[in-house]
């Protein structure tokens, strides 16, 4: 089994990222597992260049905080190792711009402004190439990225009957429970770094206070019983996908305990704050000590680099490049 993942650095994490990604992450750890913060993928909306730095080392500070470890998988920034942008654009000549311009994000990230990014277009062929760069077979992700998984297996199949057998078709992993965490105001909306409301979103770095209060405010409903029923009980559900994301028990099992709203936001907030506590801790200090950061992506791109490279080659020769 070969892992690969990325996450754009945009900001802290919330713990949508943190339940629907980053701990699946943690746990599929090993020497065949390949994290990298997709920095190329940040360009393709406004953002201050200084912004962008501080938050590419502020999220390979959670990613360590959160229990990667750097002797056991790679990690590594996207744009240090080149194969990305070259490989993007072997794929660009196989993908089309119909499929690209049917794309779920890149219809409401575009929507929002006009004159957007041709980047913002192409991004999920870059992001198909980090994914096969690495002759990555599973791709732990959240719900929201099925889309672009599919495109990267429609295109690494086209690629093959063109070019001959290049590319493994990988597969999307997604959570059995939070794989979609929703905002805690508006629970039919998923969590959301950009378009959340301030009370909508827990981040992986707030503190004990934030945390119980928007888990007090959260939108429930009004008959006051504690069930697991999606369609009628969007917000109940949420609280109960979260707890038992953190916990490792069924969401039905968590439901059967309580009666009372207020007794299960009491103890979710309670199991948040004690699981986040360590991540916490771990990235005040590790944010103290930028070379050790440095130090673990500059190692990391050059593991990276030896994967890569030798798929890159492959598919160049394959089309044609001398
Ligand atoms: P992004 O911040 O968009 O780069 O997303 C990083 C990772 O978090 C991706 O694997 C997403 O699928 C996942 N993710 C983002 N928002 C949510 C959410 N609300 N619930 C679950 N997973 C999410
Ligand atoms: N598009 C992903 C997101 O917004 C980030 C991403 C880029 C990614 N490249 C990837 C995820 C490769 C998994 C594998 O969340």
């Amino acid at each position: 089994m070969r892992v690969l993942s990325g996450m754009q650095p945009s900001g802290t994490l919330h713990i949508g990222n943190y339940l629907g990604a980053l701990k699946q992450w943690v746990e599929a750890q090993s020497v065949d597992a390949f994290y990298c913060v997709v920095d190329l993928h940040a360009l393709t909306l406004e953002i201050e260049p200084e912004t962008l730095r501080s938050q590419s080392f502020d999220l390979i500070a959670t990613f360590l905080a959160a229990g990667l470890d750097p002797d056991v998988c790679t990690i590594f920034l996207q744009s240090e190792v080149p194969y990305h942008a070259q490989m993007n654009w072997l794929l660009e000549c196989v993908a089309t711009y119909g499929e690209l311009s049917r794309m779920t994000q890149f219809k409401e990230k575009s929507s929002r402004k006009t004159g957007y990014r041709v980047g913002l277009l192409t991004y999920p062929v870059l992001m198909a190439g980090d994914i096969l760069l690495y002759e990555t077979t599973e791709v732990p992700v959240g719900d929201d990225q099925r889309q672009h998984l599919e495109l990267t297996r429609v295109l690494a199949e086209r690629f093959n009957n063109r070019y001959g057998s290049t590319f493994v078709v990988p597969v999307g992993v997604q959570p059995k429970v939070a794989a979609r965490v929703m905002d805690l105001q508006e629970p039919t909306r998923k969590m959301s770094k950009s378009l959340s409301s301030p009370l909508g979103s827990i981040y992986v770095t707030d503190s004990a206070s934030a945390i119980d209060k928007k888990i007090k405010k959260a939108v429930t409903d009004t008959d006051n019983e504690v069930r697991y029923d999606w369609e009628h009980k969007p917000g109940i559900s949420n609280l109960l996908d979260i707890y038992s994301s953190f916990s490792n028990e069924a969401p039905q099992v968590v439901a059967e305990r309580y009666t009372r709203y207020g007794d299960l936001k009491s103890d979710l907030s309670a199991l948040v704050i004690e699981s986040l506590a360590p991540l916490r801790t771990r990235h005040h200090e590790l944010m103290a000590d930028p070379a050790e950061l440095r130090a673990v992506v500059t190692n990391g791109a050059v593991k990276a680099s030896e994967v890569a490279g030798s798929v890159y080659r492959r598919a160049a020769h394959a089309v044609g490049l001398i």
